[in-house]
């Protein structure tokens, strides 16, 4: 039996750059793995194949993201036997956080590990864009520049380190239905350069990295939720930087040690009294850590990486 831990992705920039003739989007994108962890728990040379998610309805088990990566894995390099996978989801599902494709990338390494499989960066890939547009990124993780449809990636400078809140809504939003939205008023979307985040990125500055966040998918998001609306003008009132991720509805801000404890131990816990569950975390530099390595970041850095 193998343990690893997916961490949740924030997008510090998305921007759509067109409609492609698949239905898939070229999107422009700064993705950063935060320390937020689903546990996956892999088991192989079983008689049958089993998914538990610990009694959380993921939908079809077939369509799962880590049954589709186990088949398509199990296929290509016919690999003997079946896999147990326990999934401990503590990434809001369908939050715009790729907690689902995260877990598909721990798979992807529990193979790896296990059968002794090497693959090249551009193998991994391949077969992660595959099951998904984020899973490669999951793969890799820490800071990265993703442009096709999200698995053409390229290392950033680390993000510099520094507290992140998540604000999690506790409602599920459709990427499909998002993008859709998106491509309906996609002429009246402002346009911004990935290069402002590229170098405040380098700069290793909070503050550039606050004023460079952008995501073109948030109009497309907004209106259709009042407690966004809301949210954002509690943050921008304090001043805080904040971009909602992916395709919604998770929001982030960049917070200073004030702002943390305004929102997490206030009387009625302000984020969560208008939104939902408040989720403190911070960058950390890959997408996939073993159970050895998780236990290692949770003592030094505290154990507010898992709920
Ligand atoms: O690849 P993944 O399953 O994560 O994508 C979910 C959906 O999001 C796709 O079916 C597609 O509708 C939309 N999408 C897109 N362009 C991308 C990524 C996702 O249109 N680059």
């Amino acid at each position: 039996m193998s343990v690893y831990y997916s961490a949740a992705k924030i997008n510090l920039f998305l921007q759509v750059e067109g409609l492609l003739p698949s239905g898939y989007h070229e999107l422009t994108s700064v993705m950063q793995s935060v320390s937020l962890f689903d546990r996956v728990e892999v088991e192989f040379g079983c008689d049958r194949y089993a998914l538990d998610c610990g009694g959380l309805s993921l939908g079809s088990e077939e369509k799962n993201i880590v049954t589709r990566m186990w088949r398509l894995l199990k296929k290509r390099f016919s690999l003997p036997g079946e896999a147990h996978i326990a999934l401990e989801k503590h990434i809001p599902v369908g939050g715009g956080l790729a907690g689902g494709s995260g877990n598909g990338a721990a798979v992807l390494r529990a193979v790896m590990d296990a059968f002794a499989l090497e693959l090249s960066e551009a193998e991994i890939a391949g077969i992660a864009a595959e099951i998904g547009a984020d899973v490669a990124f999951c793969c890799f993780g820490g800071t990265m520049l993703a442009t096709g449809i999200g698995e053409k990636l390229e290392r950033l400078p680390a993000m510099a380190p520094g507290a992140i809140l998540l604000f999690d809504g506790g409602f599920h939003i459709s990427t499909p239905e998002i993008f859709q939205a998106y491509d309906r008023i996609a002429g009246e979307v402002e346009r911004a350069s990935v290069s402002a985040m590229i170098e405040a990125l380098k700069s290793g500055e909070r503050d550039e990295i606050g004023a460079a966040l952008f995501n073109g998918l948030e109009k497309a998001v907004y209106p259709d939720y009042a407690s966004l609306k809301q949210l954002s003008e509690t943050l921008g009132a304090r001043e805080i930087p904040y971009l909602m991720s992916g395709s919604g509805p998770t929001v982030f801000a960049l917070a200073e040690p004030k702002d943390v404890e305004y929102f997490t131990q206030g009387e009625t816990e302000r984020g969560a009294a208008s939104f939902g569950r408040v989720i403190p975390v911070a960058p950390v530099s890959k997408g996939i850590f073993t159970e050895k390595e998780y236990i290692a970041w949770q003592k030094e850095h505290g154990c507010s990486c898992r709920r």
